[in-house]
């Protein structure tokens, strides 16, 4: 097996310990990108006898397919008891700045349902102050350039993600130089621009739990009091 680097190792090791929270008989949710891509392998390997999974892009459906894991289609489904997902950033209150794989939209739309939002991620990720990852936000393409100025004008820079296209046929506007010392409100008014679909803060709805990979192994986080 390939030598993993130390932010892979961490990455896995964090993936591995979401399996706890996944129980047999349950319908599950999952989320996009390289740690959850060892959470998918790690379920492979598991062979707990879950209903299914609700998948938050192509790529992950394509990869639950694989290991025999049946997708469902979320209006199919009443009740998720864990949503698991990766974060770009992630603060000690669980507010989490997401989408760095063009997937917020869905990932916001299942995390909304499930009754446990657990993050995984390798120890890089936890941050005191959201912001150094530029904020991705998806937008109807026709709106690109009246968003990209609505939110310029409250700071930083927004930059076209050239040459991506959501699974859900739009654009991503990358946000940099921004300090997002309160996130509930930064997600709000965001929400609020014509034309904006999903803006990758996840903090009206935050992690319940993280499991960050460290070089001391997994540390897990419970976050009690809702992301701030
Ligand atoms: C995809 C996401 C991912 O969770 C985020 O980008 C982290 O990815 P990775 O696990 O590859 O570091 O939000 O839209």
């Amino acid at each position: 097996m390939a030598d993993l680097s130390v932010q892979n190792k961490q990455k896995k090791a964090a993936a591995e310990a979401a399996i706890e929270f996944v129980k047999p008989d349950d319908i599950i949710g999952v989320g996009t990108g390289s740690t959850v891509s060892y959470f998918i392998d790690a379920l492979g390997r598991m062979q707990i006898p879950i209903r299914g999974a609700v998948s938050s892009s192509e790529d992950t459906t394509q990869k639950l397919q694989k290991i025999g894991i049946e997708v469902l289609d979320l209006n199919q489904v009443s009740r998720l008891s864990v949503y698991v997902d990766g974060a770009d950033e992630i603060t000690e209150h669980g507010a989490m700045i997401k989408g760095g794989g063009a997937a917020l939209t869905r990932e916001k739309i299942i995390a909304s349902v499930a009754d446990k939002f657990i993050c995984i991620s390798d120890g890089s990720k936890l941050v005191p102050v959201l912001g150094h990852f530029p904020l991705p936000v998806e937008v109807i393409p026709m709106a690109r350039s009246a968003v990209a100025r609505a939110l310029h004008l409250l700071g930083g820079q927004p930059n076209y993600r050239m040459g991506v296209t959501t699974d859900n046929g739009n654009i991503i506007l990358d946000w940099s130089g921004l300090r997002i010392t309160n996130p509930k409100e930064l997600e709000r008014t965001v929400n609020q621009i014509t034309g904006v679909v999903t803006v990758g803060l996840f903090a009206c709805r935050g992690a319940d739990v993280l499991l960050l990979g460290t070089d001391q192994g997994v540390r897990k986080i419970v976050f009690t009091s809702g992301a701030a």
